[in-house]
């Protein structure tokens, strides 16, 4: 057996102990919701590992762990980790790969007899997704100060549970300080996409995250009977819904972007009513800054126009936005030659994209052979896994450990 397959086979058993929490039986995609009762036990199983690898779990007020190999208050620490959080039906890979590898890959250094000369901190971010409070990157954005924290204290799930009462109390917001104490960050992720299927590489080295963000539309109409309401008599959000949803899709196929409609309310969600009101779940990337605006713009003027002949309203709020990301080029390019990697850009959104407005960030991707993520049917092989492991203990050997 090579030490990559014993590597592999680490991998797998390591991975085996997560795999069914929060499985759904049906769908074979999971159902983790930020500090719900699946990643509540993934964040147990966080402090477990850390605890058997004597590294201490620190809290950040926010939601977010961090496992040190090392001194916690030594500075210039180098940051590893990723989300355990799914969104509904989501992929195993996507989040708890960046922490089972970044688990991994202390081991392999420790085993190696390489030992950190600057702290390595193995971070679990919370709320990454957006699937349950609505808003991505939840705890990374609390940590930076990118989000104030009474706004977040105040977002609620689909039950009407508040992120300040799933957390325990009030997040603590910014904390400069222990942002201050780290000197780089490196997610390693899946690759949500097939680019190194088609390198016939394992890993690669992100280069930029798409402009993106979220827009939700209320559509507002009149309820009534759907068997004595005559057509010429209604107001239907829905038919101004369905065609923003339309319109969305046309404007972003025009300026080369990605709009997306994945989520809908619908009021009174009956059979037999016309709908009171409708509300969607806009998601819009594009490679420019420009484009996403002008996308946004357009999806909105068409569904105005819509509304005014459908006799409803519509009313668009900005719910979250994340700048261009383009990753430390120092750092992105130092990493690219250690590892020999290909370099990408992906419109997928990270804590990663975050952190990099604060300090000097990168980001691994390891090879999906669906390219498919966001779905039961995101995989990686164990194979790949390892490398990723094995590229990134010598990212952090190299930023951490000389
Ligand atoms: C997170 O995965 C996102 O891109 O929305
Ligand atoms: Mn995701
Ligand atoms: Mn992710």
């Amino acid at each position: 057996m090579s030490v990559t397959d014993d590597l592999a086979g680490r991998f797998r058993t390591l991975w085996d102990e997560i795999a069914p929490i929060g499985r759904v039986a049906g769908s074979g995609g999971y159902l983790r919701y930020a500090l719900g009762e699946h990643e509540v036990l993934l964040r147990a199983w966080f402090r477990e590992q850390a605890a058997r690898r004597e590294m201490p779990v620190t809290e950040d007020g926010n939601g977010n762990l961090f496992a040190w190999w090392g001194e916690p208050d030594a500075g210039d620490a180098v940051l590893t980790g990723s989300h355990f959080d799914s969104v509904p039906h989501g992929g195993a890979y996507d989040g708890p790969l960046g922490i089972v590898s970044a688990l991994l890959a202390v081991d392999e250094l420790r085993a190696a007899g390489v030992a950190p000369v600057r702290p390595v901190a193995v971070a679990a971010f919370v709320e990454e997704e957006g699937a349950r409070f609505g808003v991505p990157c939840l705890g990374s954005r609390l940590l930076t100060g990118v989000l104030d924290a009474d706004r977040a204290a105040g977002l609620r799930d689909a039950a009407g549970v508040s992120f300040a009462e799933a957390l325990g109390g009030r997040p603590t917001g910014a904390r400069p300080e222990l942002v201050g104490r780290f000197s780089a960050f490196v997610e390693l992720h899946v690759e949500q996409g097939r680019a190194l299927v088609e390198l016939d590489a394992p890993v690669a080295v992100a280069t930029a995250i798409w402009p993106h963000g979220r827009w939700r539309f209320d559509v507002t109409g009149e309820g009534n009977h759907a068997g004595t309401t005559r057509m010429a008599d209604r107001r239907d959000p829905m038919l101004t819904y369905a065609f923003t949803v339309l319109a969305a899709n046309k404007e972003a196929r025009l300026r080369g972007a990605h709009a997306t409609v994945g989520r809908v309310s619908v009021e009174s969600n009956a059979t037999n009513a016309i709908p009171s009101k409708v509300t969607g779940w806009l998601d819009a990337r594009a490679a420019e800054p420009e484009t996403l605006t002008g996308l946004v713009d357009a999806v909105q003027a068409k569904a105005v126009e819509r509304a005014r002949r459908d006799g409803t309203e519509v009313a668009l709020t900005e719910e979250s936005v994340t700048p261009l990301v383009a990753f430390d080029g120092g750092l992105g390019g130092r990493l690219a030659a250690l590892l020999d990697a290909p370099v990408l850009s992906t419109g997928a959104g990270h804590d990663a994209g975050v952190l990099a407005g604060h300090l000097p960030t990168a980001m691994l991707f390891v090879r999906n052979p669906t390219g498919v993520s966001h779905s039961p049917a995101e995989s990686a092989t164990d194979a790949d896994c390892a490398a990723g492991v094995t590229a990134l203990a010598r990212v952090l050997a190299e930023l951490a450990c000389h």
